[in-house]
């Protein structure tokens, strides 16, 4: 939520922030601000509700608002609604001090009140209006010192970019459990809330670690913590493809990362130089346990938010399946505040896009505290979850922009089928041909996604019929099921049409009601043994108006009969079908959205890193 991005150095400052904040503007794009040190010890500053492009063209590009040191900001909304004055950056009452923040104060009712009290006024509702005026209360000439006292004294979460007026030729970057990274080339040093933002600049960056300050002048950066004392830090080296945050080419970023997901699967199978599928073994080398350590798990507790639960929810399938180990999945927002029950054996995996995500953070802290393992399973390297994991297995996906994840969503899927194929060879609890077979299934998926994706025409023809709908319900039994919450989610978070996701068998307990005449109810269909369930599920639905759209296996032909329209998927292996029929309820959720001319990659509402509870 909320993107950051400072620049000081030898170039003007404005362009370089605009540009880099258009990277971030996926985290937050409620409206947007700037402040740039300007001459005179003064501090120039624009700030404007909307997308950055009012921004931009309020700036011109950023050309008024010369000067070589500044900070910017991309604000996805908590305290107080988008406006000008809720924008960052913001200021003490002389405007000497600027700040733009990501993250939650937690205490800033109080510290409001302790500052008011002392005659500071305040202009805006933001949380982060008291984070100004507390520094104005610090500051007596000494920047650091202003800061770390201030650090002393909030409680929450933040990444903030800080200029002081007085000090033009130096900024400071902060952080405590809201993701910063700092970066360095031979014209300036930058701050970003994300490694896009300054990919065009510099590879070479530094992770600002919690409670860490970071003073960052022209030519140098000096690491503190929130004692003043200063620490060594290493550069890490972004090896990313430079294409890997552009569009190349596609209208989209969703689009374009769909287009990914046969790379993203067969990276996260065969990682460069570490390839987890060597000869018959499966090898997870990040998990660093023995057979005999995996053998004594007893129990899996799975735990993130939005896809990457319904990822979980797939591998609790996938997992009780084939190696017969319990599994149970959480949503992390829950997870923490339920005091779950964690017995010996229990090993907790939280899986994370971002890395980011402040409930699947809480919910690893929570577990580690209790003096659980916890496995990460997570996409953007060096993240704060795959940085407090005991271990980290990454996605291999690449850098994802669009809010809505798919390439990382299916490399989750991936990242699960190989822990489950793992523990059902050393359970013992799969025959050798089952494992051969699923070591052959496995190897095809690429090559079939791929396949789906090329056959889209036929999906975006039905997907234009559909841009009025009201409701749209998905459904499916077991795996089925779990790919029905993807499929639904997908759906509503781009295209605003209301959907639901029910495991087949429970819509005539109630929600069946809701079914009038034509209302499209997708069935996905892929488990064999459970064809004749659904179709009676499908029939019930028909009964009463519904249009039956069925997702299945290419030699399920028999669902002709009774489906209204029939989307088939390659044949693979039972466990491994959600893959597959994930492509084409992504590319109708997608050409829906198009038709409705919402905005695909940054549907209203929503942020892609979710740092707040
Ligand atoms: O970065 P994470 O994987 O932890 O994010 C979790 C969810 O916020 C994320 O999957 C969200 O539901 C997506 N917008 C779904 O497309």
């Amino acid at each position: 939520m909320c993107g950051i991005v400072g620049y000081i150095g030898k170039e003007q400052a404005a362009p370089i922030i605009l540009d880099g904040l258009a990277k971030l503007e996926y985290r937050g794009y409620d409206s947007a601000g700037m402040a740039i040190a300007g001459e005179d010890h003064q501090i120039n500053y624009k700030k404007a509700v909307g997308r950055l492009k009012v921004l931009e063209e309020l700036t011109h590009g950023g050309e008024t608002m010369p000067g070589t040191a500044g900070i910017g900001h991309t604000r996805w909304a908590t305290h107080g609604a988008p406006s000008d004055v809720n924008s960052h950056p913001h200021f003490n009452k002389e405007k000497t001090i600027a700040v733009v923040h990501n993250g939650i104060i937690e205490n800033y009712i109080y510290l409001r009140d302790y500052l008011m009290k002392k005659g500071y006024e305040f202009i805006s509702q933001t949380d982060t209006e008291v984070l100004a005026h507390m520094l104005d209360y610090y500051y007596k000439g000494n920047p650091l010192e202003a800061i770390t006292k201030v650090m002393h004294r909030v409680e929450g979460s933040y990444a903030l970019g800080v200029l002081f007026a007085d000090q033009p030729d130096q900024l400071f970057a902060v952080r405590k459990d809201s993701p910063l990274i700092v970066g360095q080339n031979e014209d300036g040093c930058f701050i970003a809330s994300d490694v896009p933002a300054i990919l065009k600049y510099t590879r070479k960056v530094y992770f600002v670690e919690n409670q860490e300050v970071v003073r960052l002048r022209e030519d140098h950066m000096h690491f503190y913590t929130i004692d003043e004392e200063e620490i060594h830090k290493e550069p890490t080296l972004i090896d990313w493809d430079a294409n890997a945050a552009e569009k190349c080419g596609y209208e989209h970023f969703m689009l374009k990362e769909m287009y990914e997901q046969p790379k993203a699967i067969k990276e996260t199978l065969m990682p460069q130089n570490n390839p987890r599928i060597r000869g018959d073994e499966i090898t997870i080398e990040e998990l660093d346990m023995t057979d005999d350590e995996l053998r004594a798990i007893k129990k899996l507790h799975i735990v993130a938010c939005g896809s990457a639960y319904h990822a979980g929810v797939t591998g609790k399938y996938v997992i009780e399946g084939l190696a017969r180990v319990s599994v149970e999945v959480d949503l992390a927002s829950e997870f923490r505040y339920r005091n779950p029950i964690l017995e010996e054996g229990s090993m907790v995996i939280v899986i994370s896009q971002s890395g980011e995500t402040a409930d699947t953070l809480a919910a690893l802290r929570e577990s580690k505290a209790r003096g659980f393992k916890v496995l990460g399973i997570v996409n953007v390297v060096g993240s704060s979850i795959a940085r407090e994991a005991d271990k980290v297995m990454y996605t291999w996906a690449g850098p994802e922009i669009a809010v809505a994840t798919t390439k990382a969503y299916s490399a989750q899927l991936i990242a699960l089928y190989l822990l489950a194929m793992k523990l059902a060879r050393v359970n013992n609890t799969v025959t050798k041909e089952e494992y051969q077979k699923l070591l052959c299934d496995i190897k095809l998926l690429p090559d079939q996604v791929e396949l789906l994706l090329n056959n889209k025409n036929h999906i975006q023809k039905f997907a234009n019929r559909y841009i009025g709908a009201k409701d749209v319900f998905f459904i499916g039994r077991g795996i089925d099921y779990a790919i029905s919450l993807e499929g639904s989610l997908k759906l509503k978070e781009i295209s605003y049409i209301h959907s639901e996701a029910y495991a087949a068998g429970e819509l005539k307990h109630g929600t069946i009601s809701l079914i009038e005449d034509k209302t499209l109810v997708a069935a996905v269909s892929t488990q064999e043994a459970l064809y004749q369930k659904t179709i009676s599920n499908m029939l019930e639905l028909k009964a009463r108006g519904a249009f039956v759209l069925a997702v299945t296996n290419e030699d399920n032909k028999a669902i002709e009969k009774e489906a209204d329209y029939v989307i088939y998927i390659p044949k693979t292996n039972a466990y491994f079908t959600n893959s597959l029929a994930i492509i084409p309820l992504q590319l109708f959720s997608y050409y829906v959205s198009l038709g409705k001319g919402c905005d695909v990659d940054k549907p209203r509402n929503l942020a892609k890193s979710v740092t707040v509870e």
